[in-house]
């Protein structure tokens, strides 16, 4: 069990992720993803390039008007940026509250092989006491929910939700805020109704387990996908439709106390994650704080802009800042067209 001079503090530290006109850029790519985006971009996966890349974000002018946070991973937490300062340091110089993935990836279910669950569990206390040594505030975990032909099973939302539960409570007694993430993909052709029965059932299936694991719910961060249509769904949805199916879910599901939700993009183009955002916000004002962790929506022009070359960074960065800002702008309802292209 956590003091109430814990919770107090996980509760500050969950208030300060999600303050009005910041969000978390997700940043914590596994060595594998970064090659695959590097491989697809052309630019070679060598520590030296992905330090490049990472620097390049976390040195970008003013990042902390934007970003509340960053989710870095197991090599970026221990690396320095090419002046030898910590990019840990470096983050906190600029006001940026430096986080960790903590989740070792996915692996097939038992039993229901075209599901998954998330593998990381083992060691986990360990593993956070030394990341708190190392600076990080909060952490975070992803479990992803397959919409498909009887999926999601109930067994696999137990379990996801379970050992969701398991990583918050290992997180708040660390003292780590947990951001929990249950992603439900956007892979397939499904259409916004079955997307948006798989999220409310993860949620409440979720906020059922934290509540049996005793996890402080006003300590935590939920990390969950918009309701959309899947990639490949030829019904689309307007940004109004997604806010409504999205807000119409949570006002079911979350707890009040929740200090706020911070979306991923999930595969959303730029223009569309920051959209949505601002719609959502736009219904306000909500309980909870809406604001975002986006891993590809926030860096995918910087990175085709950078393209693996030293000269390229400041154009790069500004392409990441203007991203920043927008969907700075969207957490306030103040997103607009007119904003986009000035
Ligand atoms: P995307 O915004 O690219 O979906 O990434 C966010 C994230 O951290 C997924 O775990």
């Amino acid at each position: 069990m956590i003091t109430a001079e814990q919770q107090k503090k996980l509760k500050a530290t969950a208030e300060q992720m999600v303050a009005p006109g910041r969000g978390l850029l997700a940043a914590d790519e596994s060595t594998g993803t970064c090659e695959k985006k590097f491989t697809k971009a052309g630019i070679p996966c060598t520590e030296d390039t992905r330090r490049a890349y990472r620097e390049l974000f976390f040195t970008s002018p003013e990042i902390g008007k934007y970003i509340s946070g960053v989710i870095l991973y197991d090599e970026t937490i221990r690396q320095s940026a090419s002046n030898g300062k910590r990019f840990v340091e470096i983050l906190e110089n600029a006001g940026v509250l430096p986080g960790i993935k903590v989740d070792q990836g996915l692996k097939e279910m038992e039993g229901s092989p075209n599901e998954k669950v998330t593998k990381g569990l083992d060691g986990l206390p360990e593993r956070l006491k030394e990341y708190a040594q190392l600076g990080a505030k909060f952490a975070k975990w992803r479990a992803v929910i397959t919409i498909g032909e009887g999926l999601p099973t109930d067994a696999n939302l137990k379990q996801n939700a379970k050992d969701l539960a398991e990583y918050a409570k290992h997180c708040q007694e660390a003292g780590i805020v947990p951001i929990v993430e249950p992603e439900v993909l956007m892979d397939g052709s499904h259409d916004i109704s079955a997307c948006r029965d798989a999220s409310e059932r993860i949620l409440t299936a979720l906020f059922a387990a934290l509540k049996k694991a005793d996890v402080a719910t006003d300590g935590i961060i939920l990390k969950t996908n918009m309701v959309v249509p899947a990639k490949e769904c030829a019904q689309k949805a307007t940004p109004k439709e997604i806010a409504e199916a999205t807000l119409g879910v949570f006002k079911k599901v979350l707890p009040k106390e929740l200090v706020g939700q911070a979306f991923l993009s999930g595969g959303q183009s730029e223009e569309e994650a920051t959209e949505n955002l601002d719609a959502i916000n736009k219904k306000g004002p909500l309980p909870w704080k809406m604001s975002f962790s986006y891993g590809r929506a926030l860096q995918n022009t910087a990175l085709k802009t950078w393209n693996g070359k030293a000269e390229n960074v400041p154009a790069a960065q500004k392409a990441f800042l203007h991203r920043a800002k927008m969907n700075s702008l969207a957490t306030l309802g103040k997103y607009s067209k007119a904003e986009e292209n000035k």
